[in-house]
């Protein structure tokens, strides 16, 4: 999408320059201070849940004897959901214990661990529920919804009748906690997916690296939820994961999962017959957007469709309305509905970029995570 307004120009130099200003070393400590950083929220996860906690009793105690006695189970819910988060600590824990040599350029020793951010809280609670969407039995609905059509769409392209699907290669950008991929792999495609973000990453890690029973861990997911909901052990509800054994690939499975951006980590022309997403690009939920100091220009489909096309790409399929759900709660009296499209582009054998700045990302966001590093 090159521009060649004198605005668009400078705003590129503007980016470039702020490139550059970031040294090696720089970079190396920001990536450091990033890695603690969500290594701490893992950790702070059961002192903000039980603060949450506190408040509520707070609030409850606050009530006239006489209201009080109308509610007599709400104390003992709220000591259940306290119990519920100290059980998921411990999973959590599981993981930032698994998690701690993942990155070779980290330094490890004793820290405090520092309070995190609401924002930190909110994504790791958006992860736990991930481990619903990707490796529970109560997500199956969703990845039928989701996963199924595009891996039906990879098996009518790269027929196995037709091709030796060890060689084609599929890229994941996006792989959340790596369940798409993992299911492309298992269908013998050599795959890989590619994530930037250190709670997927860590989790991802976990649940294909260290779980290898079915239905062996519990996590607690619904208990953030305090609104919304029918029955008080709707927000107290186990779910049990994985719902298949992840260290099951066949032997010759080629499947490996790649940490950064993925307009960084993938620099090289035509090394892949196949990249998939899921939610990265459609529904267009733009998580940056208003965020100060975070680039982000939120696109219509209406917008990357154009672009897609104007790059050279063919777009063989295009449904749009495709309903789905992300991450769940079925027993939840609100519900979200994401009217997605799904579509297929191919790349014609003649589309190629003249220079590697077409490809370049416009600056170097802290967002990203451990460029390049196979986990
Ligand atoms: C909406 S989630 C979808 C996750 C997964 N595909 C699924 O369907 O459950 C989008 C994911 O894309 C990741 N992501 C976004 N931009 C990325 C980038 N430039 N490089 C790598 N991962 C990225 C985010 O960290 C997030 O985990």
């Amino acid at each position: 999408m090159a521009d060649g307004t004198g605005e668009a120009a400078a705003k590129r130099s503007y980016f470039h320059k702020e490139r550059i200003k970031c040294s090696p070393e720089e970079e190396a400590r920001l990536e450091r201070e990033h890695f603690w950083r969500i290594i701490d929220a893992f950790s702070y996860y059961r002192v903000h849940v039980q603060e949450q906690v506190r408040r509520a009793e707070h609030q409850y105690e606050s009530l006239p004897q006489k209201h009080r006695k109308l509610l007599p189970n709400v104390l003992a819910h709220l000591a259940q959901i306290s119990r519920c988060a100290e059980k998921n600590q411990e999973l959590l824990q599981a993981i930032v214990h698994n998690s701690l040599h993942m990155f070779e350029n980290i330094e490890y020793g004793q820290r405090k661990i520092r309070p995190s951010s609401t924002f930190d809280m909110d994504k790791l609670k958006s992860t736990i529920k991930q481990f619903v969407r990707d490796w529970s039995e109560d997500g199956r609905a969703e990845r039928d919804s989701c996963y199924r059509p595009i891996i039906q769409e990879i098996q009518r392209l790269f027929p196995r009748h037709q091709c030796d699907v060890s060689k084609v290669s599929v890229l994941v950008p996006g792989a959340g906690l790596g369940r798409l991929a993992w299911e492309i792999a298992r269908l013998g495609y050599m795959c890989q997916g590619n994530e930037w973000s250190f709670f997927m990453l860590f989790s991802s890690n976990f649940v294909l690296n260290r779980c290898d029973q079915v239905n062996s861990l519990t996590l607690y997911p619904w208990i953030h939820q305090f609104s919304n909901n029918k029955k008080s052990s709707d927000q107290t509800r186990p779910v049990s994961f994985p719902d298949v054994n992840p260290q099951s690939l066949p032997p010759n499975a080629d499947f490996s999962m790649a940490a950064g951006d993925f307009v960084e980590v993938y620099r090289e022309s035509n090394s892949w017959d196949c990249v998939t997403t899921c939610g990265s690009v459609c529904p267009l939920l733009y998580h940056f957007e208003n965020m100060a100091n975070e680039l982000s220009v939120e696109l219509s489909y209406e917008e990357i469709r154009t672009a897609v096309s104007t790059i050279g790409f063919h777009i063989e399929v295009e449904k749009e309305s495709v309903q789905t759900t992300y991450t769940e709660n079925p027993r939840s009296m609100l519900r979200y509905v994401y009217d997605c499209v799904f579509f297929v582009a191919r790349k014609p054998a003649d589309v190629y970029y003249h220079s590697p700045e077409d490809i370049q990302p416009a600056v170097k966001s802290p967002r990203r995570d451990g460029e390049g590093t196979q986990t």
